[in-house]
């Protein structure tokens, strides 16, 4: 079976300028059927539309809260719906991309805001995943792909601070015990760790900042969020068959190991 007759679920791709978003219209222009699942979900099936029409392929939006475990399960129904009425392709691929950072300081943290950041881009990655599991091991084949962040690695030191580090953290040792426990079953999971990438998500930051951050960067710039979705598009392609457990950084060599 090609990737084109595969859906590829797709959190957190309504932002704007965000990484989810040219992330679903890549897999859309490599032929992949696409889900788009974020907090608002007239958003969601707006985006959905445009990547229909843009790019062809069978597309659906809908709401979720990632870190709400049954806000996933109903996304989960209305796809497995849309599915069962012919509408999407099976489940190949699922792409945590959904977050939120926080550059509180640590003393000045609440275990609330803890919570928040760990809920969404841990929990959440965790919740989705064994969602939409069991119709890939059914089939044999499927791709996780997790964001994590080089903010995991270096412990912060773009914009994220000890919360986000620690989420972020958390996702790459999911990745790494679920990739060697998925093995024999065909499902490879991987995790993506940018280094600061050109998007909305540093609410607060200023150009000053901005700056310094891209001045901090061996190639002398933020990434695209092209150059993002390539890495996740490839991670989910025939092609990287052989990888899983995998973390591919995209950080310019702000961080190398
Ligand atoms: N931008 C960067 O520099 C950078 C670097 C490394 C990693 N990342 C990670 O990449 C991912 C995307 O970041 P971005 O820069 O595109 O951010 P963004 O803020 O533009 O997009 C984040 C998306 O996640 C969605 N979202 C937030 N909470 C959610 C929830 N509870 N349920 C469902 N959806 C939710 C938002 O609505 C938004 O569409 C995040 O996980 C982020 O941590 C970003």
């Amino acid at each position: 079976m090609s990737t084109t007759q595969r859906t590829a679920v797709i959190t957190g791709a309504t932002s704007e300028k965000g990484i989810g978003a040219t992330t679903a219209h890549r897999f859309a222009r490599e032929g992949w059927a696409v889900v788009i699942l974020d907090l608002d979900g007239e958003k969601s099936s707006q985006v959905a539309r445009s990547i229909a029409e843009e790019h062809g392929v069978p597309a659906f939006g809908h709401a979720v809260d990632v870190s709400d475990e049954a806000s996933v399960a109903t996304a989960r129904d209305a796809v497995a719906a849309e599915s069962a009425a012919g509408n999407l392709p099976p489940v190949g691929a699922v792409v945590n991309i959904a977050g939120i950072t926080s550059p509180v300081p640590f003393l000045e943290t609440t275990l609330e805001l803890w919570h928040k950041v760990m809920d969404v881009n841990a929990t959440g990655t965790y919740l989705v995943t064994k969602a939409f599991l069991p119709e890939m091991i059914d089939q044999g084949w499927g791709r996780i792909v997790n964001m994590s962040s080089v903010s995991a690695q270096r412990g912060g030191g773009v914009f994220g601070k000890v919360p986000y580090s620690s989420a972020k953290a958390a996702v790459l040792g999911f990745t790494k015990a679920l990739a060697r426990e998925l093995g024999p079953t065909g499902v490879t999971v991987n995790a993506v760790t940018p280094g600061a990438v050109d998007t909305n998500i540093r609410v607060g930051s200023t150009p000053e900042q901005e700056a310094a951050i891209a001045d901090s960067v061996p190639v002398g710039r933020t990434a695209t969020t092209e150059e993002v979705a390539a890495a996740i598009t490839f991670l989910a392609s025939e092609d990287s068959s052989y990888l899983t457990g995998v973390t591919l950084d995209i950080n310019g060599g702000s961080h190398m190991h």
